[in-house]
């Protein structure tokens, strides 16, 4: 069985049910990690959890989440990355696949360039981007509701998330693992 690790960085909750809607999908077709990087993993302003990059490294695809913040990741998902950069050096995730997920405030609240960062991520790492394939507007359950295909985008609609953005969540959950267990 294919092992998902889904790595991600929430403080008042959104990202983690996005990451735990992730991991529901994930379920059947493979074991799944959950990675929550918390700031007591950062010391002195470096990332410090040595566990949580094994767990990577034994992971045959990896979901990465942040909340938008400012445009971008949260440093506390940056300091994270930048923690992978000995991994990098040999290249030891490579042709592991990754996905993304993010959510913001607003509905254009620039959660592209958060998608587009954990793309490169993936990139200098030597991994299979996974994006989303489903066309925006176009699914009957209104699935990828802001039209995302790099990735799951998501915002807040009165407070909360919408339950097509979980459910969009959990599909993207599932496609890791599929593609996973195919590149095993
Ligand atoms: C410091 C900070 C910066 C933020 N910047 C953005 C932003 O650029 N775009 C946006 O849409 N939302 C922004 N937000 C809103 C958060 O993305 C949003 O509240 C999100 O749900 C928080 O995720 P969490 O519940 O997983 O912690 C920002 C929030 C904070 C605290």
């Amino acid at each position: 069985m294919p092992l998902l690790a889904i790595v991600y960085f929430s403080i008042t909750g959104t990202t983690e049910k996005l990451a735990h809607a992730v991991a529901r999908g994930a379920d059947d077709p493979a074991d799944v990690a959950l990675c929550r990087i918390t700031g007591d993993d950062i010391v002195s302003g470096r990332f410090q959890n040595e566990r949580l990059l094994e767990t990577i490294d034994r992971a045959d695809a990896v979901a990465f989440g942040s909340p938008t913040y400012i445009g971008g990741p949260a440093a506390q998902f940056k300091a994270f990355a930048d923690a992978s950069s000995d991994r990098w050096t040999q290249q030891r995730w490579a042709n592991k696949i990754a996905a993304g997920f993010t959510t913001g405030a607003c509905a254009g609240g620039d959660q592209l360039h958060t998608l587009t960062y954990f793309s490169i991520l993936a990139a200098q790492h030597g991994m299979l981007w996974c994006g989303l394939d489903i066309p925006g507007g176009e699914d009957p359950g209104g699935r990828n509701r802001l039209g995302s295909q790099l990735g799951l985008a998501t915002h807040l609609v009165d407070g909360a998330l919408p339950q097509s953005d979980l459910n969009t969540a959990e599909y993207l959950g599932q496609r890791l693992a599929k593609l996973a267990k195919r590149n095993g």
